[in-house]
């Protein structure tokens, strides 16, 4: 048994932007993660999403002040321009290839195999010594080049950077077995 794979497992956590500092990983880092991320289970022949990393913050921020109502004043502008801006690092995980002539269960299939992925892209991060927090994100009207709302959609962001405390690859708080959602039928 390989227990350095339930080290990191278990050790992993999420930790928000206010816990991240610099640096955020460089590109041989991320390519790992994102590596890692693509190796992951898929029952078509392409993967059903794509990493993008949004270097330019103040597009993002853009974005968000755009999908505000036309009337907000400053302070709920600079808010909304504000989450663009957290993290060291951003990424976004984007569905690809959306089409409505896919079965429901396609699209099942399709949602498993982006989670997988944001799985092993927090562990590949975390394996490397950095720190992530997925958040929600929603679709822009108009997503200014980020990606394509013909045939795609954003499913989360994750914000990624240096934990402010070093990791702890030993602290392995897995929780109570006795809520485990698992049962025997
Ligand atoms: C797709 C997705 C979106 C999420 N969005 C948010 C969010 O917007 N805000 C938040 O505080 N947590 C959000 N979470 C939860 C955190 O990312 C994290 O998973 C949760 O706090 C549990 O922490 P853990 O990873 O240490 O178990 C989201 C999780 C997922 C998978």
């Amino acid at each position: 048994m390989d227990e350095s794979f339930f080290r990191l497992v278990f050790s992993r956590h999420s930790l928000g932007p206010k816990h991240q500092t610099i640096p955020a990983p460089d590109v041989g880092a991320l390519r790992l993660a994102v590596s890692a991320a693509c190796h992951v289970p898929c029952h078509g022949e392409n993967l059903p999403f794509r990493w993008a990393e949004v270097a330019s913050r103040d597009r993002l921020a853009s974005l968000f002040e755009a999908a505000l109502p036309a009337d907000a004043d400053e302070a709920a502008r600079a808010k909304a321009r504000s989450k663009a801006l957290k993290g060291p690092m951003l990424l976004a995980l984007i569905e690809t290839d959306i089409s409505p002539e896919r079965s429901e269960r396609d699209e099942t299939e399709r949602k498993l195999t982006a989670g997988a992925s944001l799985m092993n892209l927090l562990l590949g991060l975390h394996a490397q010594g950095f720190a992530a927090k997925t958040v929600s994100a929603k679709d822009f009207e108009a997503p200014d080049g980020l990606y394509d709302p013909a045939g795609e959609a954003i499913l989360c962001f994750v914000l990624v950077g240096t934990p402010d405390k070093p990791v702890d690859y030993n602290d392995i708080g897995q929780g109570s077995d006795e809520h485990l959602p698992l049962v025997r039928w």
